[in-house]
């Protein structure tokens, strides 16, 4: 039986896939002629198994490729036989997308298929002008990009940005469908993004397992699987969490759930748990096993494989269908008011202090981030403590306070009325940049992670091994610089706000999360090249760190000052036409903001500095404490040196 898997194993996910998708279809009208519009059933039916096809090839893709940067060893011949399978199923994908992209064309176009000059002259303009062109169009240039370089490109460092860049090519797919549809479009967006990106990751990295049957050594079975393991296990957390947001946007009250749509999201809850016995099962059972026994003969472990892969090519096949089904909630505008037309969310009510706690808006990346971030930093104290290694309390207190303050701001008040009031922006803009980096830099949580996570002994990379090589990569020799980091971190300031980087950041919400991160990255660098204590390649002299600060101290000054004086309205298509009933008017609210710039920019750099002194303090004691030691050691030969050198030059004629 193990000699068919490598066949049979990706002829059961299409198989049961093509299946269920037909079921989905059927319960859940998907392909069904509208009355209005009937692209006809080629279309109809064509359109959804595309999709189907796609999501199934970017999964082998982007699972593949996540496998090879985390488990596999490059200098076996699973690393080139693993990125052989990318490329295949990346040229897959690349004819996927295009079947999918062409489909989806007519499914708008509605006319018959003439491939004369009209139709090229249409079908060209619909790909360059048509938002809905233009993500058929980068969902298809990606993967084929991605094809060329699973070929070509075999560098175990670059096998990072190659995931990262097949990873983007499912975006365009988060942003089409109901995801598209202007109720909750936000979390909608976030949500679908992570769904579709982990469950790629997990259906992925099962694929390539059966793929590389053969080319697996013996030995190798156990290590793989246990890494594909956890990867699987932090993919079901995603892949539920966000799939029940992104649910709940759709269905809204429990009612709903007995619609069509509400059926097959719970046929996909019941998959996500036949899949989370399955993982149990493989985690508490199989790994230690596989790993004993050291062979891959065993014929239960494949059916135990295939049956796995069943349940997942169901899932896909359900999910295709429900991203046809006409969804319990209209994903369509409702009302017509400025603030809806421009942001696809109603106005909150007016602002008020106690509205800052009351009012949330919750961004499911944020909350996973935060969530995740939180669980492995304490996991990570833990086991320090259990094998008899000090933290501080301190270190923890800060990073954790830095995480509460982070998941306010990406989910509460200030996230909840960003979007229409500039000062509120810039308060989020302060936080995210000076408070929140302020707190968790002084957490070191790279000093943690690398003192326990376990180090790889197989040539193989794990997060230990990535964070040692991004801290010692020439990059971060460069932005280790304080110049450098305090040039990125207040130049970002004016190149943001004066350039269309913030109305992308204010209109679309990759935009604003992009955003998020550069703030936080921009800030958490300064911060780090003067006060953490994380390794880094360079260390500036104190003197030097504080003259940087006080002049990043100046420039912030200076930036909240013209905000503050300017009368021109930033973005006044935006936050001037957003006809607010209530608060200050667009300009005023501004200049507010550029007094929260000033003010609060200074809070936190003030505590630096004063940061800066303390240690500088600190470490010239520890100086004058280590030259103490030694002079007391060697009976400070140091001062005889010196003293005897005074006494030659007070000698010489
Ligand atoms: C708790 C379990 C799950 C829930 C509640 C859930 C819910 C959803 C929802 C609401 C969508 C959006 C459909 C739309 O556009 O309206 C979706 C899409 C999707 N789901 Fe899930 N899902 C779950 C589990 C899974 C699993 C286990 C997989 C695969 C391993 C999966 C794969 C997908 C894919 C690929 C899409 C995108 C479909 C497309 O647009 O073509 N989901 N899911």
């Amino acid at each position: 039986m193990p000699r068919l898997v490598k066949i049979a194993g990706p002829a059961v996910l299409l198989t049961v896939g093509f299946i269920s998708l037909l079921v989905g279809l059927a319960l859940g009208g998907g392909a069904a002629a509208s009355p209005l519009a009937d692209p006809g059933a080629v279309v109809r039916y064509g359109l959804p198994t595309a999709q189907l096809l796609f999501n199934i090839s970017a999964a082998a893709t982007i699972g593949t490729l996540a496998m090879v940067c985390f488990a596999l060893d490059d200098s076996r011949k699973e690393y080139a036989a693993a990125l052989d399978f990318a490329a295949g199923a990346a040229a897959v994908w690349t004819v996927a997308s295009l079947f999918t992209g062409f489909l989806t064309f007519l499914s708008v176009y509605l006319q018959p298929v003439t491939f004369d000059d009209r139709f090229g002259q249409i079908l060209g303009s619909y790909l360059t002008t048509v938002p809905l062109g233009q993500a058929s169009l980068v969902s298809t240039v990606i993967p084929a990009v991605v094809t060329v370089l699973c070929f070509a490109v075999r560098n175990h460092t670059a096998m990072f940005f190659i995931t990262v860049l097949a990873v983007a090519g499912l975006i365009p797919l988060a942003l089409q469908g109901h995801a598209a549809g202007s109720a909750g479009h936000d979390m909608a967006v976030s949500s679908l993004g992570l769904h579709v990106v982990f469950a790629a990751i997990w259906l992925g990295g099962l694929a390539m397992i059966v793929a590389l049957k053969r080319e697996l050594e013996p030995d190798r079975l156990g290590p793989v699987l246990s890494r594909f393991s956890t990867l699987a296990l932090f993919s079901f957390v995603v892949v539920a969490a966000s799939g029940i947001a992104n649910a709940q946007l759709r269905i809204g009250t429990l009612n709903n759930l007995l619609t069509p749509y509400g059926l097959l999201v719970i046929l996909k809850v019941v998959a996500i748990c036949g899949l989370g016995l399955f993982g149990a099962i493989q985690r508490k059972y199989l790994i230690a096993k596989i790993s004993s026994s050291g062979t891959t003969r065993s014929g239960h472990f494949w059916w135990f494989v295939f049956a796995e892969l069943a349940v997942m090519g169901f899932a896909s096949g359900i999910a295709a269908a429900l991203a046809r089904t006409r969804t319990p909630i209209p994903q369509e505008l409702v009302t017509t008011t400025p603030a809806y037309i421009l942001t696809g969310e109603p106005l909150p009510p007016e602002l008020t202090p106690i509205r800052f706690i009351t009012e949330w808006k919750f961004d499911i990346l944020w909350m996973l981030i935060v969530a995740f971030a939180a669980f492995f930093y304490l996991a990570g104290v833990r086991r320090l403590h259990k094998r008899g290694d000090r933290w501080s309390w301190l270190k923890t207190t800060s990073f954790m306070t830095g995480l509460a303050v982070l998941f306010y701001v990406t989910n509460g008040g200030v996230n909840a009325y960003e979007k229409y009031l500039f000062s509120v922006h810039m308060l989020a803009h302060m936080t995210l940049g000076m408070i929140i980096p302020v707190l968790l830099a002084p957490g070191a949580p790279i000093t943690l992670a690398v003192r326990t996570i376990k180090k790889r002994t197989d040539g193989s990379r794990g997060i230990r091994e990535w964070i040692l090589l991004a801290v010692h990569s020439g990059v971060a020799k460069v932005m280790s610089r304080p110049v450098v980091a305090a040039i990125f971190f207040a130049g970002s300031l004016w190149v943001f706000y004066y350039s269309p980087l913030f109305r992308w950041a204010t209109q679309d919400h990759i935009g604003h999360t992009f955003m998020i991160f550069h703030f936080l990255l921009s800030g958490y660098l300064f911060v780090q090249t003067l006060v953490g204590t994380d390794p880094l390649p360079y260390r500036a002299p104190y003197p030097m760190r504080l003259v940087i600060l006080l002049a990043t101290l100046a420039f912030h000054a200076f930036f909240g000052v013209t905000l503050m004086t300017g009368t021109g309205l930033l973005l006044a298509d935006w936050y001037g036409a957003m006809g607010r009933p209530w608060g200050a008017d667009a300009i005023t609210d501004q200049q507010t903001g550029g007094g929260i710039a000033w003010s609060i920019g200074e809070i936190p750099t003030l505590a630096l500095a004063i940061f800066v002194l303390i240690m500088w303090a600190r470490s010239d004691s520890k100086l004058a404490r280590r030259l103490d030691r030694k002079a007391a050691r060697d009976g400070d030969s140091e001062l005889e040196e010196y003293n005897s050198m005074l006494a030659k030059l007070q000698n010489r004629p």
